[in-house]
């Protein structure tokens, strides 16, 4: 059977991280995949999740303290774009689900300029063989900039450093979410 999408995420996700890592959750909003990240990194691993939104947060917490893994995360109210002045060591791995927080404000968005600004501090920081995951959803208003602007830079990372995958359902109707993972498998010279 062909793996859905979101289970996809989860797939990659857990081929690269293990107890005792670094994980980044890029939009925290609900929660769900902090808390997945939590459990993958065990009692000696730490994740950062990121939100602008106090409610994101909140709701972030809330989960992982129901399942007593609050100490596992650092939940913080910045934007992912400052990741580089939270988040110290090497990163295993990062999930970024693009768009807007379900049950929440539709105008507050991610933008493809601090997107990509932050996987481009996420490659330096990550470890070689380390995966970003980034779910993107792109019918909401914005949506297809933020798109067609992430697959511009990611298109453009030589294969030396950086492997991307785009992984679609090209015949499902409503342009259902896709992903596009990259993989470093080579350290990137700073110019980059
Ligand atoms: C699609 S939701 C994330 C859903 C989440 N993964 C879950 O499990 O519920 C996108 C989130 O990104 C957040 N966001 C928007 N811009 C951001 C930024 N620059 N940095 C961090 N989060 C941002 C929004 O507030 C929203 O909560």
């Amino acid at each position: 059977m062909l793996e859905r999408v979101l289970p996809y995420a989860k797939t990659l996700l857990s081929q690269v991280i293990s107890e005792g890592d670094i994980a980044v959750d890029g939009t925290a909003g609900n929660g769900h995949d902090t808390l997945f990240l939590a459990q993958l990194v065990g009692d000696k691993g730490q994740v950062y999740a990121f939100d602008i939104q106090q409610q994101a947060v909140e709701a972030t917490r809330n989960r992982l303290k129901e399942h007593g893994l609050e100490h596992r995360a650092h939940v913080i109210l910045d934007g992912h774009e400052k990741l580089s002045q939270y988040v110290e060591g090497e990163i295993a791995g990062a999930i970024f689900n693009l768009g807007y927080l379900p049950g929440g404000n539709h105008e507050i968005v991610t933008k493809g300029e601090t997107t990509i600004s932050a996987i481009r501090q996420l490659l330096d920081k990550l470890k070689i063989g380390g995966i970003i995951v980034l779910v993107i959803y792109h019918c909401h208003e914005g949506g297809k900039e933020e798109k067609d602007a992430v697959i511009q830079y990611v298109s453009e990372l030589p294969q030396k450093y950086v492997h991307v995958l785009r992984y679609e359902f090209i015949n499902q109707k409503n342009n259902p979410p896709f992903i596009i993972a990259l993989e470093k498998v080579k350290k990137l010279p700073d110019s980059m």
